[in-house]
């Protein structure tokens, strides 16, 4: 019921024949797996849906430092604290690729950090829950990044071309932080009965947020049809939601891990697994700002802004007393 009451504004793609000649020869290039480059012409339709897509994309990566980040002091070895820094760092370079690509289609840095600070844009959901045991950590590696890769796997293959080949090299470098929280995960479960109980208690909190991350249900999605029919998205929220509860119920299991879902069980006809409904009512509460840190996590980010200004006054002072000297030689020069 409440995916009927979400779902207002979902465009009907339109069909070949119904389009000026234009957007279907964009459409026939789409069709024909071409990418599409910056300077080419686009429907402003799939610019925006981009800009909103890469540029939420890019705050998710800057915004998911903060739970992981608020670790760093405290990882229990200095092995796992050099792992942790290194993948809070490869965030920061992520969101940088990411707004880069967002920069392409016309839409300035400065643009996109005002709507993220003024709460227009959005960043992953997921973001909004706290950090609370070191396990945390190890959950988010396994769960948060394993589901960011089932999501961003195909977006290697977006039309768009500077979006996908962004997403190739984040990719390589999400893989990796998957398999180090798997990694932190095992050494715990192989630990005292606290430590499992630590881990159990991880996977509680984190499951179905994790499972929120793909978005609401395609029944709810506004956008999916159309940037699916653009080839900007290749699958549906619920395909990737299904691939990732089958991929990661068996590596739950290897642990000695309970997923938290009563409903959860194979079925043999569909290849898949069934399992419960998220809580669409939380999911929706959290992306509209009220989720449990999504003032903490906003905060942060104003602050980073705020703090970092005489820094970024400084380097505009620096550019602007170079171009002034190169202006007099040049003159001097003739
Ligand atoms: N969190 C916040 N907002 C979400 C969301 C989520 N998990 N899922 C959907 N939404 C929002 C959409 O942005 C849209 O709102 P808008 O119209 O204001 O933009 C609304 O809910 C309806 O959803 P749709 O399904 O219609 O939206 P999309 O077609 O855009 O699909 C998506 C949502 C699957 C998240 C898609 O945008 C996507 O694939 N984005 C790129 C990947 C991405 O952003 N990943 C972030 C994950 S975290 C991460 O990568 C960090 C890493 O370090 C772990």
């Amino acid at each position: 019921m409440y995916a009927q009451m979400v779902k207002t504004d979902a465009a009907r793609v339109r069909s070949l024949d119904e389009m000026e000649p234009q957007e279907r020869a964009f459409q026939e290039r789409i069709d024909a797996g071409q990418k599409i480059e910056p300077k080419e012409w686009m429907p402003e339709g799939y610019r925006k849906t981009l800009v909103r897509q890469i540029s939420q994309h890019a705050h998710s990566e800057i915004v998911g430092q903060l739970p992981e980040g608020n670790w760093i002091t405290r990882a229990p070895t200095l092995e796992r604290k050099a792992i942790l820094l290194a993948k809070v760092q490869d965030e920061a370079g992520h969101g940088l690729y990411l707004y880069c690509a967002a920069e392409t289609l016309g839409i300035s840095r400065d643009q996109m950090y005002e709507q993220l600070h003024s709460g227009k844009a959005k960043y992953s959901s997921i973001f909004n829950y706290p950090t609370l045991t070191w396990a945390d950590i190890g959950a988010i590696g396994w769960l948060v990044d394993g589901a960011a890769i089932m999501n961003q796997v195909p977006l290697q293959r977006c039309s768009y071309g500077p979006y996908a080949r962004a997403m190739v090299r984040i990719c390589k470098e999400e893989s990796f932080h998957q398999r180090q929280g798997y990694d932190a995960l095992m050494r715990m479960v192989k630990g005292t009965p606290a430590q499992k109980a630590m881990v159990q208690d991880a996977l509680n909190r984190w499951w179905w947020p994790s499972l929120m991350m793909f978005g609401p249900s395609d029944d709810a999605s506004v956008h999916s049809a159309q940037s699916m029919a653009w080839k900007i998205k290749q699958n549906s929220n619920d395909e990737l939601r299904q691939k990732f509860v089958d991929q990661t119920v068996p590596q739950a299991k290897y642990l000695g891990l309970t997923i938290p879902d009563p409903d959860l069980k194979w079925n043999e006809e569909k290849g898949g697994h069934d399992f419960g409904e998220p809580d669409w009512e939380e999911f929706f509460n959290v992306i509209a700002g009220n989720g449990p840190c999504n003032a903490e996590r906003l905060d942060a980010r104003k602050k980073a802004w705020n703090d970092g200004a005489w820094f970024r006054d400084g380097l505009t002072a620096h550019a602007e007393k170079a171009a002034d000297r190169r202006a007099a030689a040049k003159i001097a020069a003739e």
